[in-house]
């Protein structure tokens, strides 16, 4: 398979990026990642648009829209994942009006670090709700025996679908299925007494994909302001996360009931422990892995699944499309450890897919063809790989 990816026109991609973050922006002060699919706040999703807002010369927008995300935050630091604006679900669904009571994967930290590195002053109170939310995460939180953060539903992963569930079900997996059980799941969530989530005893995982974000997350507020604390669970963390990798399944593996079977499936969110992980033979597996066509390399990005994996399938949601934020954060960890070629090539996909795509949601890691909500906001995280 040819791994270049068409050439795109830088200035085009950014100007129609602006074109689409300007649109989706609401007067309340954040992005909705689509209007009709996605008309509210999702955490991880508003801490992308804030690298695309600070890209795209509006670092006000993306101090905006990260403060009013963590401003949602209980004063156990608990960061919810949705804010809702106007009509939401019913209060019973998530126990609560006005928010969810679920978290996603705290890129906060990396937002404000990347604002911090490109220039941009960061608030003080930003700092401290990033940490609220990060220390929440990390002391809180009841570990799991592996050392992980375990996840209280499979939304908090931001990769609901994703194979390495699927030994949480009973039965075979399939879509309808897993929607039913994902809202059972909400109702089975053990919550401290201010409602804050703290564990699933019916979804016991501790997926090294999350944790790795934890960890990184964590390091990178520490380089916007020194935090002797907040750095020592970062290190107590990501050695928990070394120790996952096993060199018979080329990935690191989750903890917790799916640590046999499902949570071994060569996923990308897991190959984001490369993040943390800078061992040598693990980063050239790894790295490789990332662009080689018989793994995880498209010409449109990375694919979200290896593709000998059995549940590998390019087109369903979370089982195998190209996802720009994992893209992202994958080129970030290569070009963190050196991996400059492999990064580019990252780098390239996403710009081509999400060109071809339409700006989609997720795409099609054979043809480029976008899937889910069409056009979504963090598409324009392509616009950080181009100049113009
Ligand atoms: C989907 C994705 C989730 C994302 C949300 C809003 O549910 O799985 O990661 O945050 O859409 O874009």
């Amino acid at each position: 398979m040819n791994l270049e990816a068409p050439a795109g026109d830088g200035a085009d991609l950014v100007a129609r990026s602006r074109a689409l973050l300007d649109r989706h922006w609401r007067a309340a002060g954040y992005t909705v990642p689509n209007e009709a699919v996605y008309p509210w706040q999702w955490l991880w999703d508003s801490c992308f648009h804030a690298l695309v807002w600070n890209r795209l010369g509006r670092p006000d927008r993306a101090i905006a829209e990260t403060r009013r995300a963590l401003g949602a935050a209980d004063p156990t630091g608990f960061v919810p994942h949705m804010i809702y604006e106007g009509v939401g679900p019913d209060t019973d669904f998530w126990g609560r009006p006005h928010t969810s009571s679920i978290t996603q994967p705290p890129i906060y930290g990396h937002t404000l670090a990347e604002l911090h590195r490109t220039g941009t002053e960061v608030p003080g109170d930003l700092v401290a709700a990033a940490r609220a939310g990060l220390v929440h995460l990390l002391a809180h939180r009841p570990r799991h025996d592996s050392g992980l953060i375990p996840l209280v539903h499979p939304w908090e992963s931001g990769c609901d679908d994703s194979p390495r569930w699927d030994d949480t079900l009973q039965g075979d997996w399939s879509r309808d299925a897993w929607r039913v059980r994902k809202s059972e799941l909400v109702a089975e969530i053990v919550r401290g007494a201010g409602g804050a989530p703290l564990r699933n005893p019916h979804f016991d995982v501790a997926p090294v994909g999350f944790n790795a974000l934890v960890a990184f997350c964590a390091r990178e507020l520490c380089t916007v302001a020194p935090d002797a604390e907040l750095a020592g669970l970062a290190d107590q963390l990501a050695s928990s996360i070394c120790g996952r990798w096993d060199p018979g399944a080329a990935t690191w593996v989750d903890a917790g009931e799916t640590e046999t079977g499902s949570g071994r499936v060569r996923t990308l969110d897991a190959v984001l422990a490369l993040l943390v992980d800078d061992t040598p033979g693990r980063v050239g597996s790894a790295a490789r892995d990332l662009v080689e066509p018989d793994a995880f390399g498209s010409p449109w990005g990375p694919s979200g699944v290896h593709r000998a994996e059995s549940s590998f399938d390019p087109v369903t949601y979370w089982r195998g499309p190209v996802w720009p934020q994992l893209g992202y954060l994958a080129w970030l960890a290569l070009e963190r450890l050196g991996r400059s070629a492999e990064a580019a090539v990252v780098a390239q996909g996403v710009v081509a897919g999400a060109t071809a795509s339409g700006f989609a949601e997720y795409w099609d890691p054979d043809t480029g063809g976008g899937l889910g909500a069409i056009p979504q906001s963090w598409s324009a995280l392509a616009a950080l790989f181009v100049d113009g």
